[in-house]
């Protein structure tokens, strides 16, 4: 076995794709510290600046001191405190929904949810972007059911696979992401909704980067187009901590916890978590600032890379692809950016399709825009080399 192990690093290593760790350190104003360099930071996920601010960091800490390190216990054990219960509160009403679950992850999210909704009925279809993240298609290889891909946001294709295959199955299952984690561009959510109804199939809506960013008070782009019958999202990136929340109905949420393995397996969210939680569920609305810089700096961005004749996909967001095809190429710009101390690394196959290696660039609030101009200029500089 550890040959094969061991080959596998080799195969890995001979195609220029062996990853590794490094220790960085989130910094303010839109910096992060690598390597004893501080970087202009275009990677990481903290949208709104909230992993280092100090009203998550003191509730982490409140909630730590009062109830402990650990929750000791899965939810359905001794693992639900009152506090559980209260941040579920705040998320179902900051989402507009009946009610709502914490999980331990987005990744365990997906991966437990999915099978879950789809072993509920006896012969079940998912009907997936084929742009989804990860953890939604480890969800779809754990779940009794038929997979079948549309094209990515291409509610056409959506329609055809359908009208093909809804039938033969007794229950039908659409996943989609509302902004798509690597292209940085909006699910059609109306759209999804019309069709789901049309073929009475239940939408699952991933919210991982649009939670705290988009739609109204942050709340998602869910919340500016309701309907969806069930939507995750994560704490994990603009709002600043870890951890995940599933938003549904009364009988959903039932359903999960008698259901999702996820969810009964694993031990319950720790209080340290929940505080986070809470601290930003009190600031995220009201960053309505914060959100319009967000978007400006995108705006800027686009403008800039298109402007020198990027691909930008169809990026609406913070998340902004700069596509430049081969793998070597989007190598070699992610080390010419780090040269000039600005952190935007590249996103190669298979996270993203062949051809498409880019740089993902994520714009953090943090971020002025005299910062996005010197990514500009840097880019510029590559391009001319
Ligand atoms: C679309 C999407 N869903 C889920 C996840 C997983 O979330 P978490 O980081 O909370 O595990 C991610 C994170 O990378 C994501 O991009």
């Amino acid at each position: 076995m550890l040959d094969y192990i061991r080959q596998s690093l080799d195969r890995i290593a001979a195609k220029d794709r062996r990853r590794v760790l490094r220790p960085a350190q989130l910094a303010g104003g839109g910096r992060i510290m690598r390597d004893g360099r501080e970087l202009l930071d275009f990677s990481s996920n903290d949208y709104l600046g909230l992993a280092r601010h100090p009203l998550l960091a003191e509730r982490a800490a409140d909630y730590a001191r009062r109830l402990g390190a650990g929750a000791g216990a899965s939810r359905l054990i001794t693992g639900t405190s009152a506090e559980h219960e209260a941040v579920e509160a705040r998320i179902a009403a900051f989402k507009g929904s009946e009610a709502a679950l914490v999980m331990a992850s987005g990744w365990q999210a997906n991966a437990g949810i999915i099978p879950a909704l789809a072993n509920a009925a006896p012969n079940t279809a998912i009907f997936a972007d084929e742009l989804v993240h990860n953890s939604i298609h480890a969800g779809c290889r754990g779940a009794k059911a038929d997979v079948h891909f549309y094209r990515h946001n291409d509610a056409s294709d959506l329609q055809r696979l359908l009208n093909d295959h809804a039938s033969k199955y007794d229950a039908r299952i659409i996943i989609t992401e509302s902004v798509f984690s690597m292209d940085g561009d909006r699910a059609d959510l109306a759209a999804l909704n019309a069709i789901a109804r049309k073929h009475d199939a239940l939408l699952y809506v991933d919210e991982a980067h649009a939670t705290g960013v988009l739609g109204k008070g942050g709340a998602g782009l869910t919340a500016d187009n309701p309907g969806a019958d069930i939507v995750m999202g994560t704490f994990s990136k603009a709002m600043g901590g870890f951890g995940a929340y599933v938003a549904c109905s009364d009988l959903m949420r039932d359903y999960l916890i008698n259901m999702c393995a996820g969810l009964i397996f694993s031990t319950a969210t720790p209080p340290a978590l929940l505080g986070a939680m809470d601290a930003a569920l009190d600031i995220v609305p009201d960053m309505d600032a914060e959100r319009a810089h967000l978007a400006e700096l995108g705006e800027q961005l686009r403008e800039g890379l298109n402007g020198m004749g990027f691909d930008t996909l169809g990026s609406t967001s913070q998340i902004v692809p700069l596509v430049v095809g081969p793998e070597s190429d989007a190598l070699a710009l992610g080390q010419h950016l780090i040269e000039r101390g600005i952190a935007a690394l590249p996103i190669r196959p298979p996270t993203v399709p062949k051809g498409t290696s880019r740089i993902r660039l994520a714009l953090r609030s943090t971020l002025e825009s005299a910062d996005v101009t010197k990514a500009l200029e840097a880019i510029a500089e590559w391009k001319a080399a």
